[in-house]
């Protein structure tokens, strides 16, 4: 197995490795540490059947079927694609659901941990995963904020962040069931890695509203402020697919968007790619 930085601010590829044959103890504690130190992989050149796909999932995690049970993929409620190919799909709100800045199941009590895209199919332009390093982002902020935030707790509800001008609203919810799955769960501000320990902002997007102790404005005022620091070019990778590609991001350190898309006329400008997310930590560090 090779791992290399990617040419980019983070980020790291893995080549020399099957998933579907090669995976076992050693492979994965070569992969966590290497999630853990450069929150974004890409292990290049895969080709996987669902089966094979969800076992690698497992490796992380518990794989979380997902609240708008509408949209999980059929005969394998852990898993969704993403894309524009689905029928869903043809609805922008579903297709763009995703082009905000989030991370994922932060509007849950227990979050995701790992989020994986593993891509099928890749559009000639477009269809990039944009991924913001929250680890450098906290460390970028001077010692008194760090201080002033390491105490904060926020309030998260699915889709009820501010958004900006260039962002899609969250993927609408259309039951009552998923509606009353989706209360206020609260998370600290400054989360600390469940395996490293170490720290990071965490979810300044999607699901944030709201800051205990805090008055409505001042708490909004101040998201605002972190989200324009962690959007920062520096802080930022977009990763442009290739098939085959597994993408993996941690996100207790890490911020994501997708990118606009139309829906596809043809294979040139096709994307589909399945996702799975876990919550927990990967068998091997228990
Ligand atoms: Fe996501």
């Amino acid at each position: 197995m090779n791992i290399k930085p990617l040419d980019a601010h983070f980020g790291a590829e893995v080549l020399g490795v099957d998933l579907g044959k090669d995976l076992d103890h050693a492979m994965m504690q070569q992969l966590t540490k290497a999630l853990y130190s450069h929150r974004v992989i890409v292990i290049r050149d895969q080709d996987l059947n669902e089966h094979d796909y969800l076992k690698f999932g497992w490796a992380w995690g518990q794989p979380i079927p997902h609240v708008l049970d509408h949209l999980r993929m059929p005969g394998f409620p852990e898993m969704m694609t993403v894309g524009n190919i689905d029928k869903k799909d043809q609805h922008e709100a579903v297709r763009n659901g995703t082009v905000l800045w989030h991370t994922d199941q932060s509007y849950e009590a227990v979050p995701a941990s790992v989020t994986m895209l593993y891509s099928i199919k890749t559009p000639e332009t477009g269809g990039e995963t944009q991924i913001c390093n929250m680890v450098a982002a906290y460390q970028g902020l001077d010692a008194r904020m760090k201080e002033k935030l390491d105490a904060l707790l926020v309030a998260h509800q699915y889709g009820r962040g501010k958004l900006r001008p260039s962002e899609y609203a969250a993927s609408p919810i259309t039951t009552t069931n998923q509606h009353d799955q989706l209360p206020t769960f609260f998370h600290p501000l400054v989360m600390k890695h469940h395996v490293t320990g170490e720290k990071g902002l965490y979810a300044v997007g999607q699901s944030s509203y709201a800051i205990k102790g805090m008055g409505d404005s001042d708490a909004v005022t101040l998201l605002e402020q972190l989200k324009d620091h962690v959007l920062q070019e520096k802080y930022i990778y977009r990763h442009k697919y290739r098939v085959g590609d597994v993408a993996i991001w941690d996100t207790f350190q890490t911020l994501h968007s997708g990118t606009k898309i139309n829906v596809a006329t043809g294979e040139p400008d096709s994307r589909l790619l399945w996702r799975i997310s876990v919550r927990g930590k990967p068998p091997i560090h228990h």
